[in-house]
């Protein structure tokens, strides 16, 4: 009697299949039908993941430990059939493990996708895309020019929200950026934090700056937001809370060493984002720096698909919203009268522009 080594049901390999092989009788590969499928899957990925956080999947799986999905079934209060649909959309995404019929937390899922996690962006989820509706409207919005509901209508609802959930990420990049720029070096270091949020840079520069002390500029009820946080980190006694619009509030000429604009130039068009790098320039002392963070396409549109996709997002929901090249920035940074300029990129997907303002030119 031979041992039979046949899998128990027929299973095709993927190198087998006829998108990778083509059809057997051409030798015309057509192109593979993946991008479109991604674009499609796209809306459900997303959907999975936000009803994962919604029914508390990660963290009950973080206080749980490796667990059957009729365990989960009876903590969440969920059918198994129901439930188990979900999951294993999750561990498709490899946003979870599963093995057989046991489901557990990942590395991924531990660092950026349970509430306490060390990186979490639990909160940043819902809102990172901005107001969902906006998006089964985006091709009015671009033959419109504009969205039907932009963030600017009611920008509080947006902002308050969305500071909240990039704060911890945010606040990762502006003290990694540390390691880089070195403004730890200067122990009273004055900065300005325009559109602050949760002023996370601001922290950041005070948290190693014994010194050090911080003006920190957001809309009126946004800044509550920076308040709270400031308090929290032990750091209030030494920031002045300026609220207002970044355009147009008060700043006095060469008096910061550092200033911040942390993603804030995408809201605000090329004339805008020109005008916030100018008046950054007026507002810094001779061998002041600005850090400029943002996300940044290429000239191919092809090596950050990240930046390129935020600035569609951008446009989806805000008036003047889209993101600008590199190119753009360093443009606009050297005619500013920028000097010296860096591009750091403190953490994965953060990255910052760094620019020295000149010294006095007295010979
Ligand atoms: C994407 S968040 C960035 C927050 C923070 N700088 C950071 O890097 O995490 C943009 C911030 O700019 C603020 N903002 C938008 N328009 C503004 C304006 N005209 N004046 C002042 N702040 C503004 C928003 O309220 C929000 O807090």
């Amino acid at each position: 009697m031979s041992e039979s080594r046949d899998p128990p049901y027929p299973e095709l390999k993927k190198s087998h299949t006829m998108a990778r092989k083509g059809r057997p009788w051409t030798d015309y590969k057509p192109p593979p039908a993946a991008p479109v499928w991604a674009a499609i899957e796209g809306l459900g990925r997303y959907y999975i993941l936000l009803a994962a956080l919604e029914l508390g999947i990660f963290d009950t799986l973080q206080r749980m430990g490796p667990s059957r999905v009729e365990e989960l079934s009876a903590e969440l209060g969920a059918p198994v059939d129901h439930l188990g649909s979900l999951l294993d959309g999750v561990v498709a995404q490899g946003l979870l493990d599963q093995f057989v019929d046991i489901y557990q937390l990942n590395d991924t899922a531990r660092r950026y996708l349970v509430s306490e996690g060390p990186a979490a962006m639990a909160d940043l989820i819902a809102v990172a895309p901005g107001p969902h509706e906006n998006w089964t409207r985006l091709a009015d919005t671009v033959r419109n020019g504009r969205p039907a509901t932009p963030i600017e209508d009611d920008p509080a609802a947006f902002y308050i929200p969305l500071v909240e959930g990039t704060f911890t990420t945010m606040f990762r990049c502006a003290s990694r950026a540390d390691l880089k720029i070195r403004y730890s070096a200067q122990p009273t270091a004055r900065v300005l934090d325009l559109g602050a949020g949760g002023a996370p840079w601001a922290i950041a520069v005070l948290n190693a700056c014994p010194q050090g002390s911080a003006v920190i500029n957001d809309l009126p009820d946004v800044i509550e937001v920076a308040r709270r946080k400031t308090t929290e980190h032990d750091v209030s006694d030494r920031c002045e809370f300026r609220p207002g619009d970044f355009h147009t509030i008060d700043v006095e000429p060469e008096s910061y060493d550092l200033v911040v604009l942390g993603h804030v130039c995408r809201t605000e068009g090329a004339d805008g984002a020109r005008r916030l790098i100018e008046r950054a320039f007026a507002a810094l002392k001779p061998h002041g720096r600005l850090l400029l963070a943002d996300y940044f396409p290429d000239m191919a549109r092809k090596a950050n698909p990240h930046a390129v996709l935020m600035g569609t997002t951008m446009m989806a929901s805000t008036i003047r919203g889209f993101t600008f090249t590199h190119k753009d920035f360093s443009e606009w940074l050297t005619a500013a009268g920028f000097i010296a300029l860096r591009l750091i990129e403190p953490i994965g997907f953060q990255q910052t522009f760094v620019a020295t303002k000149p010294g006095r030119s007295n010979g």
